[in-house]
Parts: structure tokens; C-alpha cells; sequence
């Protein structure tokens, strides 16, 4: 058996990519998942030259229920024993829920959740049985507040968080590790996907991705149940606890309007 590898959904690029850096940095080989071949290709050849740690790929469409049972068993054939789980893989939407695409907006419920909680339930059972493990899962800073025009987004990354603190207490006891790690906008290719999100006042300024996948990787060391990352977000989430719901909520949904949209419309909006 190949012991102590750490796998990565979504290892070929962003935040993932910037994950699997910062682990090979400290010596631990990689599987990583993703649905392009060659961004998987391309990270394997970054890793194996610059760091000189094993990279195992699998090439699959995590929005398809069926490939998170295929990669388990594809592992098990491998003889790789994934000590380290990584749920990264996800993405977002963007724009008035009456006009987003719902094909999308379900694609997005399997990755982001079902595809998180199928990973976690198959890989935290063998960690439950040797008695060793650890889970990091990307929530957001989205997960602590509902986000107008990235309604579902917003409210799978609060399941990601709520599911992530409570295994975190569930799995003391069998010396298995939870960690929601908590990003603001960060600068990947997400923007890109949740499209017309680049124009949207919140992703005016974005933290760099090894800052995130540095403190992601120290919070998991150091079994934190989560982990919010940067100074102006750990403020406004302590301002949110103070604030009523309701005004969080449009304060949120000025932050996720357009540039182009001035507020003051808005505000009359609202
Ligand atoms: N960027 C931000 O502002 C931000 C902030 C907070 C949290 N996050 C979270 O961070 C995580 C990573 O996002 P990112 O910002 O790094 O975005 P990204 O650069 O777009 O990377 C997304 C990753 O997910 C993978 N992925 C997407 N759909 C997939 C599918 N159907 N099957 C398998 N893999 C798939 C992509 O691989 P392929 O290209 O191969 O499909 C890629 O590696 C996400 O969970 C996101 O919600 C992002």
C-alpha cells in the first residue's frame, strides 16, 4: 500500500493547484481530480520538476454522482491510501436567480455538496478505521451570509461550512480532523465561470492564492474547525454577528451588484 497521500479535487488549477503546491512544499505526494486533462497534466509537471513529490492523476466530471465512487475504487486498485482528503473542486453562478440557468445551478448542488459529502462519507470511514485523518474542506466567506445573485452558491457554501464544523466534533474522538477553510474572493480563474461575477463590486479586490492555500494548510495542520482568511473578511464577519439579518443580506447583495450599477439606485431598489 502507498501511505500518507493527500488528494485534491480541482488540484489542476486556482485554489486547489495553489493547495497542492503548498503540500508537496512539505513533502506529501499527491492524487489530484479535475476534468481537464492537459490544466492536470500541466500541474503534474509544475509539482513532480519543482517539488520531486509523487502525482497520481484521475481524470473525472465530479458533477457526475457516479465518478466519486469510481475514484474511490480506482484508489483502492492503485493501492494509494489517501490520509489527507481535499474537497476543493466547486464553482458558482451568477445574476438574478429568475434568469440563471438551472441545469448549471443543479451541476453546482452536486459539486459543491453532494459531491463534498460522498467524498467525505467514502474516505473518512477507512480514517475513522486506521485512526488517523484529515478532511479540508473550501467553504467561502460566502457561507456565512445569503448572497443575492449568488443565491445557490452562497447557500452550498454555508452546507460546506455547517457539515465541516460538525464532523469536526463528531471525529474527535476517532483521530480524524476537520477544517472549513474560508476564503474571500480570491484571484483564480472562478470569476470566469460565474459569469459576469468579475463586474460585481466584491471581486473588485482579491487575495492571492498562495496566501489562501499557506493559511488553509496551516489551519488543517493545526486542526482548526475553520478558518477565515484575511483581515477585512474576519472584520465583516464579526460585523455580521452584530447586524440585523435582513440588513446583512442587502448589504451583501450591494456588494455582489455590478460596478456599473450605482448604489443609490439600488438602496431606492431595496
Ligand atoms: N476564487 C474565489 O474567489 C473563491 C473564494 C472562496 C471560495 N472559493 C472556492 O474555492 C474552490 C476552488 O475554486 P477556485 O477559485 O480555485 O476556482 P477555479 O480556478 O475555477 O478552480 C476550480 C477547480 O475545480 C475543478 N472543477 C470544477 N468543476 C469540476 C467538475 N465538474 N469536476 C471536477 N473538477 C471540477 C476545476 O477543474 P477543471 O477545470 O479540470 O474542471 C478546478 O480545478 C471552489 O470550491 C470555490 O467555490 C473560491
Amino acid at each position: 500500500m502507498l501511505k500518507g497521500y493527500v488528494l485534491i479535487t480541482g488540484g489542476n488549477k486556482g485554489i486547489g493547484l495553489a493547495l497542492a503546491k503548498t503540500f508537496a512544499k512539505n513533502g506529501h505526494p499527491l492524487v489530484l481530480v479535475g476534468k481537464d486533462a492537459s490544466a492536470l497534466y500541466r500541474a503534474r509537471d509544475i509539482l513532480k520538476n519543482d517539488y520531486h513529490v509523487p502525482v497520481s492523476l484521475i481524470q473525472r466530471d465530479l458533477t457526475k454522482k457516479e465518478n466519486v465512487q469510481a475514484i474511490y475504487t480506482l484508489l483502492q486498485h492503485r493501492k494509494i491510501q489517501i490520509d489527507i482528503l481535499v474537497n476543493n473542486a466547486g464553482f458558482g453562478t451568477y445574476g438574478p436567480f429568475i434568469e440563471t440557468d438551472l441545469e448549471k445551478e443543479l451541476q453546482l448542488i452536486q459539486l459543491n455538496m453532494q459531491c463534498v459529502t460522498h467524498m467525505t462519507k467514502l474516505f473518512s470511514k477507512d480514517m475513522a478505521a486506521r485512526g488517523y485523518g484529515k478532511i479540508l474542506n473550501i467553504a467561502s466567506t460566502s457561507a456565512f451570509q445569503p448572497g443575492p445573485y449568488m443565491a445557490v452558491y452562497f447557500a452550498s457554501k454555508a452546507y460546506v461550512l455547517h457539515f465541516s464544523e460538525a464532523l469536526h466534533h463528531e471525529f474527535n474522538r476517532y483521530g480524524v480532523t476537520v477544517t472549513a477553510l474560508c476564503p474571500g474572493p480570491t484571484k483564480t480563474d472562478f470569476t470566469e465561470h460565474a459569469k459576469g461575477s468579475g463586474k460585481a463590486r466584491i471581486f473588485q479586490s482579491m487575495l492571492p492564492v498562495e496566501k489562501v492555500a499557506y493559511l488553509g494548510y496551516k489551519a488543517l495542520m493545526n486542526n482548526q474547525s475553520y478558518k477565515v482568511v484575511g483581515f477585512k473578511n474576519n472584520l465583516l464577519r464579526q460585523l455580521n454577528r452584530c447586524m440585523p439579518r435582513g440588513l446583512t443580506v442587502a448589504i451583501t447583495g450591494m456588494l455582489l451588484s455590478k460596478v456599473d450599477h450605482p448604489i443609490s439606485e439600488l438602496v431606492k431598489k431595496e
